[in-house]
Order: C-alpha cells, then structure tokens, then sequence
C-alpha cells in the first residue's frame, strides 16, 4: 500500500541513545523551570493498540515527561490511531482537528500521529495535507522509533512522515507504563497473515511474527510476582501463534507452559481465528489452572456463501464443531464473537444464516459491526448491500442476541461467581463493578478494599449485558 523507501532496521543501542538525549533535555528543563514536560497519549481502537500505547508512554517516561491525562497540559502528543472502519478514522481526524488550537497556544507543541491509520499513503496525505501542525506521522510497526522521530524533529524542524520497516521485526524490551496495576496485556505476536477480504490489518501491521516463548513466559511471571490478577495474551491470531518460529511449539504450548506459574491469577487470550482453533488448544484449557473458561471466536457471518467471499477459510460446520467441543470440555464456557452485518452481496437467506448460528450457538456477547469499506481491500470492490438493508439487519441481529444474552446471564442467578473488582461502577457510584471469569461485567455493594482483587458474589438479577450480585 505504501511506496516509500523501507527503513534501515533501528539498533537498541541507537534506539538507547536517542531516549537518552531527550531524558537530559527534559531533566534539564525540570531543573530551570521545575516542572515536567508534560506527555499525552490518546488512544483509540482494539487491544493491542492499548498495549502499544502503554510502550509508547513507557518510551515517554524514560525520556523524561510526565504522563498527563489532559491534552491542554501536554507539551507531546501522541494520537494512537485505529483503521478498522471508517467511523474510527472519522473520529480520529476531528480530534486531530481539535488539536489545532492548542498548537496556537503552544507552539512548542509536538504532535505526533501513530498507529494503523498511519500505514495508509492516503491517510498520511491527510495529514499531510490538511493537518499541517502535525509534526510526525508513523505506522505501527514503527513503534519503538518514537524516540528517534521526536529527536530529528526537534533538530530538524522539518515534518516527518515515516515509511514502513524494512523488515517487520520484534522489537523487545521496550519500556511499558502498565494503566492498570492488576490486569495486563501481554502482546504475543504482531500483524496478521490472514487478509480476510474486508480487512485493512495485515496491509497496516504486517506480516505474522512471534515473540520468543521465553520472553513471553518471563513477562508473565514478573506481572504474577508483582500482582497481578488478570492477564491477557495478545496478538491479531493467537491460534497461529509461533508459526513463522523453528522451534516446534505452538499456543496450546506456550499456555500449558504459562499455566504451570504459581499464583493467583486468570489468563486470557484474543483473538482467535476459526481455521486454527485446535482441539489441543481447548484441551489445555479444560484441563488447566488459570485459564479462564472464556472464548472469543469471531465468527463473521452464518453463511458459508459470505465465509467464502471473506476469505476466512472454515465454514458454518467447521465453527460449530470447534464450539461444540468447547462446550463439552467446559461446560461452565463464556463464548463470544464478532460479527459484520452487510457485508457486500449479503443476501437476505445469507443473514437468515447468520440468526441461525446466533440461536444454535447461543453467544453470551457479540461484538457487532456494520460492514465498512477498507480502500485497498477487495471487499471494497464488490457490490455494496444498501446501508438501509444493513441497518434493518443490525437492528433485528441486535435483538435477538439481547434475547439470548438475558437468557445466558438469567441461567446464571443463584450461581456464586468470582469476580476482579476494578472499583466504583461509573453508572453508579453506589456499586462497584468487576469482571467474572467469563469476562461479563458483575455489579454488588463493595468497598475500596476490593479494588484489584477477586470477590466472591452470589448473582441476583441479570440483564442482557451484565449481572448484579452481593458479596459472599
Ligand atoms: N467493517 C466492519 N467490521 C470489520 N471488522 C474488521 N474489518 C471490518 C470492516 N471493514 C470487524 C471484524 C473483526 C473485528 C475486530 O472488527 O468483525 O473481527
Ligand atoms: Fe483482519 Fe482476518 Fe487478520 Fe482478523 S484474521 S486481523 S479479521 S485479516
């Protein structure tokens, strides 16, 4: 997609350096002035870029700036972009848009754009051309540059738009400014090899690659040493986790290893593609100690017919068979999935087998999504089902799974469930609120005590999207 000159792969010692000449120049701006430069990182979008944008204020915080919550304090900026549909694009450039003003008040202000949105050429030509108070613009797989761009633009003054990577590599040992001090993320392996036909990831995060299995079982054991409760494994197909390695291991691996650490703690996983999901993988499961009974499965459409054209490789029976087995290995699962409503050619039989699915597999969530053309994708070029047919669908597709959520959570009153408390509920500053191992939100009468360790509630009452219980 993009045609710029690759770059010449950055060394951790050069990567050091750069960190260091802005950490002297931010100390020395404390000492005259006695407050810290200010950092901002807004972040919009999946998992993985909250797991990115926590190394990109790690970064930040080893070259010295304090990490603020509000734009208006910051004197860097950092936008960490989404490019999976277009209304998060939207959303995004009128942000940007907004920070025009602070530049005018600052103009010392520097502003970066990072992430998906920023491996697309005409993305950047946005930026380039409409926003020209943007001082850099980087993809995603530039990450651990940030030091680097933010130095030459400091010396230069001259705008940087960042071409991709040579080479789509690991980069470890960034540094990681953790949000929460109980539940992590824990990145797995980057990009994506699948190009299902609507999707702009694998054009914006590259190529597969896994990191080391015994970086990933250090990382998880320094967070469970340090507390934390709640752990999830990242990566855009976890299920092919280790493929492009010569090792010979495989996820379903690398969890049984995970599993064996010592502690109190539960361990996830996302995202999961259909075509890889293997018997192993739910075996570990089933038979483990941490893992949560918990599975996000994207499903994407009922029809075998839309399967097809999206490029995902199982069908309808495939997908039930995987499900099927989950559900008898751990009858106790939490299933979830996503779902694309309108996809192009969708025909009314084609979404009849999408509710279909829906009520035999009976998902206790769905993440569910207005089909969006991706430029560069081929779905974009196929013929596109009328927006009001689309949202018709949605509307009916939405109703029947609250029907069948309220069912699921109904099913589980009376029940005693472990929940991680995250503190005061924010619809409700009467009740706290946490997660159960199957990842559904529960509210009960709690205290500050709670906050980042597990209760034990007996569920009361339940809606579609969440459980009310009281502490045991
Ligand atoms: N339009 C709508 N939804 C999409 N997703 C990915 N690409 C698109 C698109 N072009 C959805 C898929 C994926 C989830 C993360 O986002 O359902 O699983
Ligand atoms: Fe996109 Fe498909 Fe890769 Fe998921 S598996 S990131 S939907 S291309």
């Amino acid at each position: 997609m993009k045609k710029n000159t690759p770059l010449p792969p950055l060394g951790a010692a050069e990567q050091k350096q750069y960190t260091l000449a802005m950490r002297a120049e931010n100390d020395r701006i404390f000492e005259a002035t006695g407050k810290r430069r200010g950092a901002f990182i807004q972040t919009f979008g999946c998992q993985q870029n909250e797991a990115d944008s926590e190394k990109f204020a790690g970064m930040c915080q080893e070259m010295g700036y304090a990490i603020v919550t509000e734009p208006a304090d910051a004197d860097f900026i950092v936008v960490n972009t989404c490019a999976i549909r277009e209304h998060a694009e939207k959303r995004t450039l009128s942000i940007v848009g907004q920070y025009k003003h602070l530049k005018e008040k600052n103009p010392a202000l520097v502003i970066a754009v990072c992430g998906c949105m920023m491996a697309q050429e005409h993305r950047q030509n946005d930026i380039k051309f409409r926003y020209p108070y943007v001082d850099f613009v980087m993809g995603p797989s530039s990450l651990h540059r940030l030091p680097q761009l933010l130095c030459q633009k400091l010396k230069t003054g001259k705008r940087i738009y960042c071409p991709e990577e040579a080479e789509y590599t690991v980069v470890e040992d960034l540094p990681i400014r953790r949000e929460s001090s109980y539940r992590a993320w824990v990145s797995v392996m980057y990009g994506c090899n699948n190009f299902c036909s609507y999707c702009i990831v694998p054009y914006v995060r590259g190529r597969e690659r896994s990191r080391e299995k015994d970086k990933i079982v250090s990382e998880v054991r320094e967070l469970v040493a340090a507390g934390y409760k709640d752990i999830t494994l990242l990566g855009q197909n976890v299920n092919s986790y280790a493929k492009d390695r010569t090792e010979g291991y495989d996820f379903a691996d690398l969890l049984a290893e995970l599993d064996t650490i010592e502690g109190d703690f539960v361990l996830r996983f996302m995202t999961s593609h259909p075509k890889d999901a293997s018997r192993k993988l739910i075996d570990v499961m089933a038979t483990s100690r941490h893992i949560a009974h918990q599975f996000h499965l994207p499903m994407q459409s009922g029809s075998d017919a839309i399967l097809s054209k999206m490029n995902r490789r199982y069908d309808t029976e495939k997908y039930l068979g995987i499900v099927d087995y989950m559900k008898e290995k751990m009858p106790d699962v939490t299933v979830t999935s996503d779902i694309i409503v309108g996809f192009p050619g969708e025909t009314e039989e084609d979404f009849e087998g999408t509710m279909q699915m829906l009520s035999r597999v009976r998902f206790d969530m769905l993440y569910s999504f207005i089909y969006s053309p991706r430029k560069g994708t081929p779905a974009a070029e196929m013929e596109q089902v009328p927006k009001d047919v689309t949202a018709a669908r949605f509307e009916r597709l939405l109703a029947l799974q609250k029907q069948i959520g309220q069912e699921r959570n109904d099913a589980l009153v009376g029940k005693t469930l472990r929940v991680l408390c995250d503190g005061v509920s924010k619809g409700n500053d009467a009740l706290y609120s946490g997660r159960t191992e199957g990842n559904k939100i529960a509210f009960f009468e709690g205290d500050e005590e709670d906050v980042g360790k597990f209760v034990n509630i007996t569920v009361e009452r339940a809606d579609a999207f969440a459980l009310w219980g009281k502490k045991v």
